[in-house]
């Protein structure tokens, strides 16, 4: 059922956009009269630190990644109010999806969509200076409201991140998916096939999967190489699950 002619893009509402109220501009400033795009997913998530990691994982080891991650996860804003740290998550579909949002979105650092774009939606961001006990200055974050997707590639690995098959209306689903014909159980970076105490049941015969999500944890069952790690697939299973939130 999946479209191939259909572009597809994950945009993500950070909490700083939900802790300013802004949710209602942004879904204004992309709807389907201003961009000729549409809906295909969307719901609320309480990102875990598996979620947030995968998700940036092309920063891993630079300078700004822990307070990106403390950003993306809701710590930054909302630190003595654990239920509010939410993003939301939301699949647009439509004609140069990718590159139409990133337009409206604006530079990610928010002086600069100011000075370049005035009138992007990150040009209502802000740069927050990250000081140490003494109060000096030791970094910054670029709280800038939203992400998009930047390309194709990553606009199929974060939808598939975020969004579990089930999560789109089967019309609307933009890649291949297949039904599990195993259980597979995860535990402390570890797949198993026969259920282990403790462990988190990511399928059981007959699901709907991302075909490539399957193929991946048929490699590692097979003890061959994935083509992407373990956690990609499973985070959208932990995510917003009692046991996965600690994870
Ligand atoms: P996303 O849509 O959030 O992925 O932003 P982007 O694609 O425009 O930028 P990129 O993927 O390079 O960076 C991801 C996030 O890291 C940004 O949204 C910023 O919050 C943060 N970031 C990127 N570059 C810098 C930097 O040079 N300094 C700091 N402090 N943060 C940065
Ligand atoms: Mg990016």
């Amino acid at each position: 059922m999946h479209k191939k002619e259909l572009d597809t893009t994950l945009v993500l509402i950070k909490p700083d956009a939900l802790k300013n109220s802004l949710t209602g501009y942004i879904l204004s400033q992309l709807s389907e009269f201003n961009t000729g795009l549409r809906f295909a997913g969307m719901k609320v998530v309480q990102v875990n630190r598996i979620l947030a990691e995968e998700h940036y994982a092309e920063h891993r080891g630079k300078v700004f990644y822990p307070p990106l991650i403390d950003y993306i996860m809701g710590l930054a804003h909302y630190p003595n109010t654990p239920d509010r740290r939410r993003v939301i998550a939301i699949v647009y579909q439509g004609p140069n999806a990718v590159p139409k949002i990133r337009q409206i979105v604006g530079s990610t650092d928010p002086h600069c969509a100011r000075e370049g774009q005035p009138g992007s939606i990150r040009a209502l961001g802000m740069i927050v200076h990250l000081r140490n006990e003494k109060g000096e200055v030791i970094g910054q974050r670029m709280d800038n409201l939203i992400h998009a997707s930047a390309n194709a590639a990553d606009a199929e690995r974060e939808i598939k991140l975020w969004f579990k098959p089930n999560d789109i209306p089967p019309r609307l689903h933009p890649f291949p998916t297949r039904q599990s014909e195993k259980h597979y159980y995860y535990k402390v970076k570890r797949l198993f096939t026969c259920y282990e105490p403790e462990s988190v049941c990511i399928f059981a015969p007959g699901d709907e999967a991302w075909e490539s999500d399957l193929d991946v944890l048929e490699k590692i069952d097979r003890g061959k190489k994935p083509a992407y790690p373990l956690e990609t697939v499973v985070a959208k299973y932990l995510s917003n699950e009692a046991r996965g939130m600690n994870l």
